[in-house]
């Protein structure tokens, strides 16, 4: 088999990848993608470490039955349980993570206030506590969990008073220190940007990582030579593990629908 004209798949706890995918169609409109939103376990921020492994491995497993060439696990959260441990066990196979966007907030702001949201498993993880020792000497850098964010966008309640009073909660005391940037450091967050950007006001710049996921996804590839040919169509095929239909029809606004 041409390993070019097999189709890349995505994951995520649910509808946040889609976020990554949605970046991942601009950067290579001619590839066949399969999307799997592993909807029935979603949350899994609140999830212990050994639960999301086991449940990252079953969505692995569920394209290599398919047969892709390569899995973007676009989740943040999957990514800080477990990548390390699937490259290990998955050599031949391209698996890229995504991990939250402090390294471009970092250095576009130097000794500035940056806020880090993610849900509270990415944020207790040690490929955090990582990232945070790289560039703690570079910003002043804040944390915050807003995983519940999450329930909005799979309950399809992005436009609700509850939403908006949550995130008033949460984020407007950090807009006392002057923030210059919030780093959303989890897939799901981008589709509530309009109501985030709310609430920190329009001075920070706000990051998220699908960008340079991407450009990682499409590297792999074009260093293998399984980049398909750009005079080729593209496909997209949404799955998920739940059984509510209406979660389709969710999946195509938030992929095809305008950007926050
Ligand atoms: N979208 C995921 C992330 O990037 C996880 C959300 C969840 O299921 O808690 O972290």
């Amino acid at each position: 088999m041409d390993k070019r004209e097999l189709p890349i798949g995505v994951m995520d706890s649910g509808l946040g990848g889609l976020s990554v995918l949605r970046e991942a169609l601009k950067l290579m409109p001619q590839e066949e993608f399969i999307y799997y939103g592993d909807s029935a376990n979603a949350p899994y921020g609140t999830k212990s470490t050994g639960e999301i492994r086991q449940l990252t491995e079953n969505c692995i497993q569920y394209f290599l039955e398919r047969e892709v060439k390569e899995i973007i696990i676009a989740c943040n959260t999957a990514t800080s349980a477990s990548v390390s441990i699937l490259r290990e066990k998955y050599p031949e196979l391209p698996i890229i993570g995504i991990e939250p966007a402090l390294k471009p907030a970092a250095l576009g702001f130097p000794g500035g206030n940056i806020l880090v949201t993610a849900t509270e498993l990415t944020l207790r993880e040690g490929k955090f506590r990582h990232q945070l020792h790289c560039y703690e000497g570079k910003a002043n850098i804040y944390v915050q969990p807003l995983g519940r964010i999450v329930e909005f966008v799979e309950g399809g309640r992005l436009e609700s008073p509850e939403l908006d009073a949550y995130l008033n909660e949460v984020l407007a005391p950090w807009t006392a220190l002057g923030l210059d940037a919030v780093v959303l450091g989890c897939t799901h967050f981008p589709f509530a940007k309009r109501q985030i950007r709310r609430v920190v006001g329009e001075r920070p710049v706000i990051f998220d990582g699908a960008e340079g996921t991407v450009r990682e996804a499409a590297r792999q590839l074009e260093r293998r030579g399984w980049l398909r040919g750009e005079e080729r169509t593209g496909k997209v095929t949404i799955c998920h593990s739940g059984t509510d239909e209406q979660w389709l029809k969710q999946a195509e606004e938030l992929l095809y629908g305008n950007e926050a």
